[in-house]
């Protein structure tokens, strides 16, 4: 047996003890409390980050520190054991004047995850974006830019010795050709700029895994083999590197062939893999049919990291929706994440869970295609009373339903008959009544609600059942 199917036997061996006694769960876990596994399950969804350890992999997800609580936080802990932070560690948030480092929104993703016993991915300490004016438009030469690369990060990794799991020590050093990008360490210092920050990252915290991470290099192509052939040279030298960074921004429909023979090919060259910033988005509002497909890729995906041994983990750039950089980023797309916006659940979730081994027991998973009205039957100065109608369009009995929507104006419920309905925020969910849990296929069933409003009553427009959208009716 190689080392590393010994390293997931033990750590299936692990987990399944942890269950029995509530203790830490898996062989990489870090040390510290986690909500028992009982109380994990209890909820009869899958648990990703269990499934994930019995692999003998990770499971992550990129985080915003000021979102960390109410139910972002809940399931941020109770799903992932890994976190990174969207953005709090990058240069720009740390060091946006020289010398000066704010560390609130970095220290509360690390103390977060160390409450919950789950791993930090530190991203990042060297890139070319969200870097402060000082550095992209400083005037240097390769030493002055080198000591200053070094210094900030021995400060930074410095900082948090002991307590990350993995650096992505360098992000995005390639263009789409494979030629390297002219970022300003690289026409400042040249090529060797990556050696450096890999040295220097291993003095300052030698305990953690230190990875080069990019876009695009999910296949191969000509610029996952200039990573490739980097990562080679570096080996060569004898430079510090312990792994490579797929990012996994994908489009649906176009997760790459190769995506698993790639991943082979660098851990054939001694070096750990993950994947660490999955997304797959899609054109919004999504139908059914398109979040049937997701479910199958982010299936797909996980199955191709739990091949390969080397294959560390995997982390979602965003669990919900709601939390996710694609609709600021990608005009008219969305969706790209496990959950929606209500942080519900979507078919991509049991996607995930089915590929590190759960079997569907007949509990919640999405149901087929379902069909909404929204009514308001009557309004006044500051409340109304509305109707919505669930029909179930598929050709699949529902025995038990969750409704979520968002509100678009700010209205809220305040009293609702034949569900039971919860609202935070602006996120609604109504559950079925004991009586009424069960939909035949293209039956329908009716709830109401009584509601404030006040500046104006705007009707949502997408619903989800069970994590599926649902059409409008
Ligand atoms: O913090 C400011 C806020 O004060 C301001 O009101 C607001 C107005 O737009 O902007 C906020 O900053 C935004 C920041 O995210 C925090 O939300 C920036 O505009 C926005 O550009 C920034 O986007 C981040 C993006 O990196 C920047 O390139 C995304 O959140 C983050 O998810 C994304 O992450 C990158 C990885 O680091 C590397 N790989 C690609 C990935 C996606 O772009």
């Amino acid at each position: 047996m190689k080392p590393q199917s010994l390293r997931r036997a033990a750590s299936a061996i692990l987990v399944a003890a942890s269950l029995v006694i509530g203790g830490a769960a898996s062989a990489h876990a870090a040390d510290g409390p986690q909500p028992a596994a009982a109380d994990r399950q209890a909820a009869a969804e899958p648990v990703l980050r269990d499934l994930a350890a019995a692999q003998g992999i990770y499971y992550g997800t990129a985080v915003t520190a000021s979102k960390l609580n109410g139910t972002y936080g809940t399931i941020t802990g109770e799903q992932f054991d890994s976190i990174t932070p969207g953005n709090e560690m990058k240069w720009g948030s740390v060091e946006a004047t020289r010398g000066s480092f704010t560390w609130s929104g970095a220290d509360a993703v690390v103390d977060f995850a160390e409450a919950h016993g789950q791993r930090v991915r530190g991203h990042t300490l060297v890139w070319h974006s969200q870097l402060p004016d000082w550095v992209s438009n400083g005037t240097w030469t390769a030493d002055t830019l080198r000591t200053v690369m070094t210094d900030h990060i021995a400060t930074e990794a410095g900082r948090y010795q002991g307590r990350i799991d993995h650096w992505d020590v360098v992000n995005e050093p390639f263009n789409e050709d494979g030629t390297r990008r002219q970022s300003v360490f690289q026409t400042a210092i040249g090529d060797s700029y990556i050696a450096d920050a890999l040295r220097a990252a291993r003095a300052a915290d030698p305990a953690a895994k230190l990875y080069v991470n990019d876009y695009n290099v999910e296949g191969v192509n000509a610029k996952s083999t200039a990573l490739y052939n980097l990562v080679k040279s570096l080996k060569e030298q004898g430079v510090p590197i312990d792994g490579v960074g797929l990012q996994a921004h994908l489009i649906l429909g176009q997760v790459p062939s190769t995506l698993q023979a790639n991943i082979q090919r660098f851990a054939d060259l001694d070096v750990d893999v993950a994947i660490t910033e999955l997304d797959i988005r899609m054109t919004v509002p999504p139908t059914s049919a398109q979040l049937a497909q997701q479910k199958a890729e982010y299936k797909a995906v996980t199955a191709a990291c739990v091949a390969v041994a080397r294959c560390e983990g995997i982390t979602v750039w965003g669990f919900t929706d709601s939390d996710s950089w694609i609709p600021d980023f990608f005009d008219g797309y969305g969706a790209a994440t496990p959950y929606d916006e209500n942080f519900q659940p979507k078919p991509a979730y049991y996607g995930i869970a089915e590929a590190l081994g759960w079997v569907d027991d007949g509990s919640p998973d999405p149901v087929g295609a379902c069909a909404v009205g929204y009514a308001v039957q009557s309004q006044w100065n500051t409340g109304f009373t509305a109707q919505v109608t669930v029909r179930n369009t598929s050709t699949t009995a529902i025995s038990g339903w969750r409704l979520a929507w968002s509100w678009p104006a700010g209205q809220s419920v305040t009293q609702a008959w034949n569900a039971t309905v919860t609202q935070s925020g602006a996120a609604v969910t109504a559950a079925n009544a004991s009586y009424n849990a069960a939909i035949a296929p293209g039956a329908a069933v009716t709830f109401g609600f009584n509601g404030s409003w006040s500046g104006g009553n705007t009707a949502p427009t997408a619903f989800t059942l069970n994590g599926t959208a649902c059409t409008m009716s």
